[in-house]
């Protein structure tokens, strides 16, 4: 197995690539590439922790070495936002890093499977699938958009409320991976069921800003690097598992799921050796959540075409 982060020298590329370090099974290779030239010494520096894992750093501006015979990579490069600017923001600087890391991709290793952090990730995912089928190789059932901190975030804020153990409780979010586009479907988690309205509507906008609660925390110093790591350390492994045979596992994941309300779209996916087995539905919504859903679609659908329209220009 080999997994390949592009942009793993930067703030969310680091720990990402340490927790991989750690958790990849014995016998893989964990690849890492960045324009910054501190890469081959993140590289040095991982290589000293005693697992299995066989880790290479390359820095350049050509990721193709990095590349070559990946079966799973993941993009975690561009910019961070400041406070004060929303993901959407970062679209202008961060289209082009995209576009050009998923085009490497698109050449060396088409049959990946590939997982992109960078924001912002309801236009990114969309833009990236037009540059793959531009190519020739695009395959929905391999294209993620990580929006697992936003599972992450919900999991936690709802077990921190009911003093439920940190982690036990499950939470599907779906939607997209920006301020009302996120949608924690709390009224399919039966420990929730006697919370008040008004709870589960703080809830909701708690974890909608959770990001820029982060943001502003840092107050100038960046976005969420090392929550964002560990969300998507778990989908990726979670890939890497499902890769290898291991039955059942379903994440949420922003992907083309084939849905009637939007082309990309956050929804609970069944994850095989292939990338996607099977794109799930998400279940039942309170009036609530569907009144928030039906609010979010129009965002949703701008986010995506800005993303498209950027590689058909
Ligand atoms: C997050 O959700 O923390 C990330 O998308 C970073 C950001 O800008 O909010």
């Amino acid at each position: 197995m080999k997994v390949t982060v592009l942009g793993a020298a930067g703030g969310i590329g680091q720990p990402l690539s340490l927790i991989l370090k750690n958790s990849l099974p014995a016998g893989s290779s964990l690849s890492l590439y960045d324009v910054n030239p501190a890469t081959p010494g993140v590289a040095t520096d991982l290589s000293h922790i005693p697992t299995d894992v066989k880790v290479t750093g390359l820095a350049g501006t050509d990721p193709s070495v990095a590349l070559d015979n990946s079966d799973v990579v993941v993009i975690s490069a561009g910019v961070a936002r400041k406070p004060g600017m929303t993901r959407d923001d970062l679209f202008n600087i961060n289209a082009g890093i995209v576009r050009d890391l998923v085009t490497a991709v698109s050449k060396v290793c088409p049959n990946a499977v590939l997982a992109i952090i960078t924001n912002p990730v309801n236009s990114m995912i969309p833009l990236a699938a037009e540059v793959l089928k531009k190519a020739g190789v695009y395959n929905p059932k391999k294209l993620f958009g990580i929006s697992s901190l936003d599972v992450l975030r919900t999991e936690t804020f709802l077990a921190e409320l009911l003093n439920y153990k940190a982690g036990s409780l499950k939470v599907n979010v779906i939607g997209g991976h920006s301020g009302n586009t996120i949608l924690p479907l709390f009224s399919q988690v039966a420990a929730a069921a006697d919370l008040p309205q008004e709870t589960i509507e703080k809830l909701t906008t708690r974890v909608q800003n959770a990001g820029t609660e982060v943001v502003e925390a840092k107050a100038g110093a960046g976005s969420a690097t090392l929550s964002m790591a560990t969300a998507a350390a778990r989908l990726t492994m979670s890939i890497v598992r499902a890769k290898l045979g291991e039955p059942g596992i379903v994440e949420c994941s922003y992907v083309e799921g084939g849905t009637e309300y939007a082309r990309f779209i956050a929804q609970p996916v069944r994850l095989g050796v292939d990338g996607i087995e099977e794109f799930l539905s998400w279940g039942p919504m309170s009036d609530y959540e569907k009144k928030c859903f039906d609010g979010m679609l129009d965002t949703l659908k701008d986010n995506i075409q800005k993303g498209v329209d950027f590689v058909s220009k």
